[in-house]
């Protein structure tokens, strides 16, 4: 099989990739391990940033979206065990984040490419790549049992933090950037209203807890655990405790409704950022390139922005041969990768306990958060980063 960019992994980078080319009348294909039930249910991020639901609305993907996403202004930090609104929109601009889970996302972008013609191979796993520094590169691949070529023009490397594209490049030629934290976060979906209408972050001494929503009827919450906690050791009822005991306020004036866990898992915390994020033909976007601890909500985001700056450079170099906006690519997306990882670093080291709990860290901690709500330059800090920033 031919095509002229090779798109590796279907989760948010490759498949918008692959829409924003064909609005500029670039051909690809996407080669997606899983299969398309598999990546349509898989339950992660769900904040988008003011500038990825533009991109997705501007884009024709965004119908859904508008009807069912959850705009939201504002967001909570909880500490101390009171509740303190950072006004989002009043701070940046007007600016907004929406609330829409990624597999929606992954969903509607499914939808319109194969409404457009698009080809998308569920259940092909990429095994290698050969010659990425040449011309005419190829990426191997596994479908129903057999072993297939795909020959393209240039290979873009969506296939997430566990791809096989990143490793394709020789070595000494990446510079990895890395930090793990001392702990994992456990999400679940319960089937119960929101208890609140904006996101709660909170901050306590047993660790930190998140409010999420999917929908009206549909809840999303996260836990701070050890790195290598397992689901067996949290039942239902430890899960909802440690919720109600997290998220608390001390004049007892709101509650927490439960409801059924309809969906569980437990995600790492980590930072990772590979430099450059090109080499030869290849180009790598999203979570294959970096990652963030999920509290700032960046991860999505990012893939969006990397794969937005490819497709403009991507026009450009099959337009007139301008092959100035490819070569700036990595250094293009680094720019608002870091800051994403200053900001996500930032925000997972004020809400989060580290162990042993040492007291001073704790108190600095809450100095750090008072400040986030007392000043309303710390806020804006706060507030422009969370909404996404227009220029970095
Ligand atoms: P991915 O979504 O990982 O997509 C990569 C795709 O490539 C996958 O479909 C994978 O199956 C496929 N693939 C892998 N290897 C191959 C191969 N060899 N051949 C073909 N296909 C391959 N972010 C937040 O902001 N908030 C959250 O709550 C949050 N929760 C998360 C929970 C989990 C478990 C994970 C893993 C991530 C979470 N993130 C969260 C981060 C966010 O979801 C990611 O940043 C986002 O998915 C990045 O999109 P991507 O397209 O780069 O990568
Ligand atoms: C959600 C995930 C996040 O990582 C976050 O910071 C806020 C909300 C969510 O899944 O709803």
């Amino acid at each position: 099989m031919r095509t002229q960019v090779g798109i590796v992994g279907a989760g948010p980078a490759g498949l918008f990739l692959s829409h924003l080319l064909h609005l500029r009348g670039i051909d690809s294909v996407v080669l997606e391990l899983r299969s398309r039930e598999h990546v349509e249910k898989r339950v992660r991020a769900g904040v988008l940033e003011q500038g990825t639901v533009d991109l997705l609305t501007e884009t024709g993907v965004g119908d859904r979206m508008a009807k069912e996403g959850l705009v939201h202004h504002g967001i909570e930090l909880r500490f101390g065990g009171r509740g303190h609104r950072v006004p989002l929109s009043e701070l940046a601009g007007g600016r907004a984040i929406t609330i829409y889970g990624q597999q929606e996302v992954v969903k509607d972008l499914i939808a319109a490419r194969l409404a457009d013609g698009g080809r998308i191979l569920f259940e092909a796993g990429a095994v290698g790549l050969d010659g990425i520094d040449s011309d005419t590169p190829a990426v191997r691949y596994r479908h129903r049992g057999r072993d297939e070529v795909l020959e393209c023009d240039l290979v873009a490397g969506c296939d997430g933090f566990h791809g096989v594209c990143r490793d394709a490049v020789p070595q000494g030629v990446l510079t990895a950037y890395e930090r793990e934290y001392p702990f994992a976060w456990l999400g679940i979906l319960a089937s119960v209203p929101p208890s609140t209408k904006e996101l709660i972050y909170s901050h306590h001494e047993r660790g930190f807890a998140l409010h999420s929503m999917r929908s009206p009827t549909l809840s999303r919450f996260y836990l701070q655990v050890d790195p290598d906690e397992s689901l067996d050791r949290w039942p239902a009822e430890r899960i909802w405790s440690e919720l109600q005991t997290r998220l608390a306020v001390a004049d007892g004036s709101w509650s927490l409704a439960e409801g059924p866990i309809v969906e569980q898992g437990i995600t790492a915390m980590r930072s990772f950022v590979v430099e450059p994020m090109q080499y030869g033909r290849l180009y790598l976007a999203g979570d294959a390139a970096h990652i963030v601890p999920a509290t700032g909500a960046k991860g999505l985001n990012l893939a969006v922005a990397d794969v937005r700056v490819l497709a403009d450079a991507l026009a450009g170099w099959y337009g007139d041969g301008d092959t100035g906006p490819l070569d700036a690519y990595s250094e293009r997306c680094l720019r608002r990768v870091w800051r994403a990882q200053h900001f996500s670093w930032w925000m997972t080291s004020m809400l989060h306990r580290f162990a042993g709990g040492d007291p001073y860290q704790h108190k600095l901690q809450l100095a750090e958060l008072r400040y986030a709500v007392t000043s309303k330059a710390a806020a804006t800090t706060l507030a422009e980063n969370y909404v996404g920033l227009v220029e970095v």
